[in-house]
């Protein structure tokens, strides 16, 4: 199926102040210069906070990773988890129709979701409520037919069972996720005949049934208000964190050294994790001097530093920096000056504008630049 961006696209996107932060905790999670792993969660976290992806949706994440955006459009529009255009406001639909789901009549649950809610795959129903598509085998066959709904199954589907579905959801209702055929899993629709002993005193659902009827919604996308956001990996916000700095006991001697020195050893050094954990001072902002063109009308090409695509690039020039030398030449009181005016913050530090700015000032070049001169690429 060909997937390319909507026709029609907002103006900008821009996470939610929750969603922002949950994106930059999970982006420290990735080594320096590998930030682009963090694009899927991102991505996703983007789809659920909007439930499609726009264009400005995709460059925004390209800019928080410093990434092409060619790369993240590669991304999203690989995986049919994420949306290119708009969704229905309550659900949509993925209807499997590979080999065993077509076999047990996926065809039919096509023609419902073409009465219910659109002719075409993609469009939306009359009410905006519901949405639709064919997609490939998503691993339940053995309960085939099925379709994704939101994050649960809906497996061992008919026409019948399928069509209540989607008028429950229309009206707002949360459907019982799972098999539909009285099944508890994927046994035998006759019963076990084996492990029997093991069918007595189980619990009603099978576990992901369960969780969604814990959660009592199957649709409901994640707003970044259900969990605290944790980054026990940064040794701080919340109880994971306390859990993780903790002191451990001193693990059984591995060098002849007995436990009891070990712990000595290990008090009498200076904490590792305390001095990472330690906030550093405040740096007052400080605005550097700017200018209000290039100089001879001829400016840098910012793009050639690391971290810094298109977007990054205007955003740099707006605030009237045009040059290497300019970006050389920033104090710490600058960089927190023009961090405080770049969507993702710490990006200079993390990508080293300002190394790269002197070498490139100085007319000697960079390890990225030169690919980048090479690749006609800006970004890793
Ligand atoms: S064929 Fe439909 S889930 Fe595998």
């Amino acid at each position: 199926m060909l997937r390319r961006l909507h026709p029609e696209q907002p103006e900008s996107f821009a996470f939610t102040a929750t969603n922002q932060q949950w994106a930059e905790a999970q982006i420290t999670k990735y080594p320096e210069g590998r930030e682009a792993s963090a694009v899927i969660p991102l991505l996703w976290r983007a789809q659920e906070q909007e439930g499609w992806l726009s264009r400005p949706a995709l460059e925004s994440v390209a800019d928080m990773l410093g990434m092409a955006y060619i790369r993240v459009l590669e991304v999203a529009s690989f995986y049919f988890m994420f949306q290119l255009q708009p969704v229905g406001s309550v659900a949509h639909i993925q209807v499997c129709g590979t080999t065993s789901c077509m076999i047990c009549g996926a065809e039919d649950l096509i023609a419902v979701c073409k009465v219910k809610i659109a002719e075409k795959p993609h469009a939306l129903s009359a009410d905006g409520k519901l949405s639709w598509e064919e997609v490939e085998c998503l691993g339940s066959c053995t309960n085939a037919p099925m379709a994704q709904i939101g994050k649960d199954y809906y497996e061992d589907l008919t026409a019948e069972s399928f069509g209540k579905i989607i008028d429950d959801l229309a009206a707002g209702k949360v459907p019982l996720p799972g098999p539909q055929n009285g099944r508890y899993a994927a046994e035998p629709f006759s019963g076990l005949s084996s492990l029997t002993e093991h069918d007595a005193g189980k619990p009603q659902y099978n576990a992901s049934v369960a969780l969604a009827t814990d959660l009592g919604d199957t649709v409901k996308r994640i707003d970044g208000t259900e969990v605290p956001i944790l980054t026990p990996w940064l040794g701080k916000d919340g109880k994971a964190a306390a859990t993780k700095s903790a002191p451990k006991p001193p693990k059984a001697p591995a060098t002849g050294k007995s436990a009891a020195k070990q712990a000595a050893e290990a008090k009498s050094k200076p904490a590792k994790t305390k001095k990472a954990e330690a906030k550093p001072a405040e740096v007052k902002e400080d605005q550097p001097e700017t200018l209000t063109g290039a100089r001879g009308g001829a400016p840098d090409d910012l793009k050639l530093l690391k971290g810094v695509g298109p977007k990054l690039e205007q955003t740099l020039n707006e605030l009237g920096f045009y040059h290497f030398d300019q970006i050389a030449a920033w104090t710490d009181g600058h960089v927190a000056w023009v961090d405080a005016r770049l969507k993702f913050k710490g990006r200079i530090e993390r990508d080293g504008w300002i190394e790269q700015a002197s070498k490139l000032a100085s007319g000697d070049v960079t390890e990225f630049a030169k690919r980048a001169k090479k690749d006609g690429l800006y970004e890793d």
